[in-house]
């Protein structure tokens, strides 16, 4: 046995040390996306997320997270629609390029066409383009949920993020 602390029942909320919620969440891998739309003035706009999730299958609705204060929030908040492109083993440089706050992520990069405009990561190994069906508060996130109009996949081993650090996976599926 650990030395892990169990809370009494009906015991009062304990404050979470957020250092130790982030290691925690660490444990958990997951894939890394990025997420593309059009801001209002149809510019691109996008940002790399693990916090993409399925949701139901009928309807088809998938979630992500946003940071409610990052620039690019307001643009999401708003569009009709989004795109998750989720990133191959190999796209690391698309995971950096769009995890950092930049006018124009999208210079020299020669993107796909989705519904509506929509610009598409090329070489993603999964596009999901979706109609933006609710958007809910989260804390200091917002949760934007799309129901799917369009899919794409491809063969492949996916790009993950586990502990903090960006990883390939070495399980191509085709
Ligand atoms: C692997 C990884 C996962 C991330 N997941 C999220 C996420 O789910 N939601 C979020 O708001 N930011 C997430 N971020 C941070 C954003 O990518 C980063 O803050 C980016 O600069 C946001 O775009 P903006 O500056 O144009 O608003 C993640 C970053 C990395 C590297």
């Amino acid at each position: 046995m650990s030395d892990t602390a169990v809370a009494p029942a009906n015991s009062m909320p304990r404050t979470i040390d957020p250092r130790a919620f982030r290691t925690a969440l660490g444990r958990y891998p997951t894939g890394v996306a990025v997420v593309t739309a059009l801001d209002a003035a149809g510019r691109p706009v996008g940002m790399t997320i693990n916090s993409f999730a399925s949701v139901s299958l009928e309807p088809p609705l998938v979630l992500w997270s946003v940071q409610r204060t990052t620039p690019s929030s307001e643009a999401f908040r708003k569009a009709p629609r989004f795109a998750i492109c989720v990133l191959a083993a190999d796209q690391e440089d698309m995971a950096l390029r769009f995890a950092r706050t930049d006018e124009n992520k999208f210079r020299d990069l020669t993107v796909e066409t989705g519904l509506g405009g929509l610009p598409l990561i090329p070489g993603a190994l999964a596009t999901f383009e979706c109609r933006t069906w609710a958007v809910y508060p989260g804390g200091d996130h917002e949760i934007l949920v799309g129901e799917v109009e369009q899919l794409s996949t491809r063969p492949g081993a996916p790009l993950g993020f586990h502990g903090g650090r960006l990883l390939a996976f070495d399980t191509p599926q085709d």
